[in-house]
C-alpha cells in the first residue's frame, strides 16, 4: 500500500476515516484510462472495503462496471470474486488485475507505430506533404481541413477535386469486427439500423480495424492493455465528436473560432462534427496509458482463479466471470460470503450493453441483451421497471443466500421515483435482510454522463444491510457510521 493511501486510510477517532468527508480526487491516470457508464469513485469502495472487510475476506461484487472496485480489494489484501454481463466490463478488471509491463507495452506500441503509423497517415496525406489532423464535416460535406505546424493547427485550403477526393471514398467492411446490434432507442439516439458505417468514415474503420489485426498478434496483458487502448479511442475516431463554436477576439478583431468536442455518450451524430486523425487519436491514448502504468510501478500479476471453487478453497485471490449474476450468483455455495459490495444499474438512466455497443463489437464478442438487468427505452427489449424489480429481487436473493450468517451487503443506489427503489424496500420484507442505514455518496461528476441526473437524485446513497445480524454487530457498524454527514437509519425516498 502506497504511503498516501495508508494516510488516507488513518481512522479518526470515532473510526471514520476522513477520506469519505472529502470530494473524490477524480478519475486520473489508471482510473481514467477508459470510459465506463456510472463508474464510482475508488475513495468510495476503499472506505467501505477497510471499515467492513479484514485481510484475506473475499469481496463479493455482481455488477463490476469499471472493475476499479477489483483493484481496491487487491490493493488491501483482501480476496474477490467479480461477475458483470458487459464484455468491456471484464476486460478492464482483469486489465486492472493484471497491468501489463511497462517496457513490452512500451516496445508494442513502438513496434505498431512502426508498422501501421505511415500507412493509417497516407489516407490523411494532403497535396502539400502534410497529414491532415482533423476534417470538419457538415453533413456529407467536408468544409474545413486541419493540418499541424508545429504545435499550432493550421487550416488548409483546398480546391473542390482535392476535397472530393477525401469525402468519397468507397465504403469498407471491417473484417475483425463484428457488426452492431443496436435497438430504436431514441434517449441514446440509437437506431436498430445502425452499422458501423453509419457512425465512422470508410476511413476510420479501415484505420480500426488495421489496428485490431495488428494488435491480434500480442499476447497475455499486453494484448488486452492494446485492446482497450483501441477501445477507449474509438469514440474520438468516430462522426460522433461535435464542433464548438466560440466567439472570441484575436488583436481587436471579432473572430469565430471552432473547437474540437468529444464522443461524450450513445449515438448522436451532430450534423457538424470532426472527423480526427484515427492514428493520433490510438497514439494519444497509447501515450498516456503508457503514462499511468508507469506511474503506477512495478506490479504483481495477480492470479485469477479458473473456477469459484478454487478461490474459495484458497487457490488465487480472485475469480472474475462474464455473465448474468442471476445465473452465476448460482455457483457460490450458500453461506461462504461475508461482504458484498455492490452497485447495481439502477433507474433507467443507463443501458449499458447498448452504449457499449461499439466497444463490444471491436472485442468481437456478442452482448447479451436479454439477460441484462436493465430499464431501456428501447421497447423492443422489453425492459421496463417490473421486471427490472423482478430480476433485481431474484439477485439479491441469490445475494442474501451466499452470505454467512452477520454478512453484510453494501448498495450503492440512486434513483429518483419510488417505484425504482421498490426492489431495495423490499429486501428486509422478502428476504430478511436486517436493514442498517445508508449515507449519501460524494460523487466526481467528472462526465455529463455523471451529471446527468434525469431520472436520479442529486446523490447516490450507499445502503448497509446484514444477514441475520447480531444486536451487536449492528451497533459496532452503526457506530462506525454514524458520523458521517447524512447517515440515516431511514430509508431514502424518491422525488
Ligand atoms: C452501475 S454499473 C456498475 C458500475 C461500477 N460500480 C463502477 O464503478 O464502474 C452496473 C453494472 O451492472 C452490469 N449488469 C447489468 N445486468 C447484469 C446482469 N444481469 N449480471 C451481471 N451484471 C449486470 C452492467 O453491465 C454494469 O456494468
Amino acid at each position: 500500500m502506497t504511503k498516501a493511501l495508508q494516510m488516507k486510510l488513518a481512522c479518526d477517532d470515532t473510526g471514520i476515516l476522513s477520506a469519505m468527508q472529502e470530494p473524490p480526487a477524480g478519475y486520473k491516470g489508471l482510473s481514467g484510462f477508459h470510459k465506463y457508464w456510472g463508474k464510482k469513485p475508488t475513495e468510495a469502495w476503499r472506505f467501505l472495503i477497510a471499515n467492513l472487510t479484514e485481510r484475506n475476506d473475499i469481496v463479493l461484487d455482481p455488477f463490476l462496471g469499471s472493475g476499479l472496485i477489483a483493484r481496491e480489494c487487491i490493493d488491501l489484501q483482501r480476496r474477490f470474486v467479480g461477475f458483470d454481463i458487459n464484455p468491456i466490463s471484464i476486460e478492464l478488471t482483469k486489465f486492472y488485475l493484471g497491468l501489463p509491463n511497462y517496457k513490452d507495452l512500451r516496445n508494442a506500441i513502438e513496434k505498431i507505430e512502426k508498422n501501421l503509423k505511415s500507412i493509417i497517415n497516407k489516407m490523411y496525406l494532403l497535396p502539400n506533404g502534410s497529414i491532415a489532423t482533423h476534417f470538419l464535416w457538415e453533413r456529407d460535406q467536408i468544409t474545413k481541413i486541419w493540418t499541424k505546424n508545429g504545435r499550432n493547427r493550421v487550416e488548409v485550403s483546398l480546391n473542390w477535386d482535392e476535397i472530393e477526393r477525401f469525402q468519397n471514398i468507397p465504403q469498407y467492411k471491417p473484417k475483425s469486427l463484428r457488426d452492431l446490434h443496436l435497438f430504436d432507442n431514441s434517449r441514446i439516439n440509437a437506431k436498430e439500423s445502425f452499422s458501423l458505417a453509419d457512425l465512422f468514415t470508410p476511413r476510420a474503420l479501415y484505420a480500426i480495424d488495421l489496428l485490431k489485426e495488428e494488435i491480434e498478434q500480442f499476447d497475455g496483458s499486453t494484448k488486452r492493455a492494446l485492446l482497450l487502448v483501441l477501445t477507449s479511442s474509438v469514440g474520438q475516431m468516430s462522426n460522433m465528436v461535435f464542433a464548438i463554436s466560440k466567439r472570441g477576439k484575436t488583436k481587436g478583431k471579432e473572430i469565430d473560432r471552432i473547437e474540437v468536442g468529444s464522443w461524450v455518450i450513445g449515438y448522436w451524430r451532430p450534423e457538424q462534427h470532426f472527423e480526427i486523425n484515427a492514428w493520433n487519436c490510438f497514439e494519444n491514448k497509447a501515450r498516456k496509458l503508457l503514462k499511468a502504468v508507469k506511474e503506477s510501478g512495478e506490479q504483481k500479476q495477480i492470479y485469477i482463479s479458473d473456477t469459484i471453487t478454487d478461490l474459495l478453497r484458497g487457490n488465487g485471490r480472485t475469480y472474475i466471470s462474464l455473465g448474468d449474476s442471476e445465473f452465476l450468483l448460482k455457483y457460490i455455495p450458500s453461506n461462504t460470503i461475508k461482504v458484498i459490495l455492490t452497485d447495481p444499474p439502477h433507474g433507467d438512466r443507463i443501458p449499458y450493453l447498448e452504449l457499449s455497443e461499439i466497444w463490444n463489437s471491436i472485442l468481437a464478442t456478442d452482448s447479451n441483451y436479454a439477460d441484462e438487468l436493465v430499464i431501456s427505452n428501447a421497447k423492443e427489449r422489453k425492459k421496463d421497471i417490473n421486471n427490472y424489480n423482478k430480476k433485481l429481487n431474484l439477485i439479491l436473493a441469490e445475494c442474501f443466500r451466499v452470505l454467512v450468517d452477520n454478512g453484510l451487503i453494501a448498495v450503492m443506489f440512486n434513483a429518483r421515483s419510488n417505484d425504482h427503489w421498490n426492489s431495495l424496500n423490499e429486501l428486509n420484507k422478502i428476504y430478511k435482510f436486517d436493514y442498517i442505514g445508508c449515507y449519501p455518496m460524494e460523487y466526481s461528476a467528472c462526465s455529463v454522463v455523471q451529471d446527468n441526473r434525469k431520472g436520479g437524485l442529486k446523490t447516490d446513497f450507499v445502503l448497509l444491510y446484514g444477514k441475520n445480524i447480531s444486536e451487536s454487530s449492528k451497533r459496532d457498524i452503526t457506530n462506525t457510521f454514524k458520523n458521517i454527514q447524512g447517515w440515516s437509519t431511514k430509508y431514502p425516498r424518491g422525488a
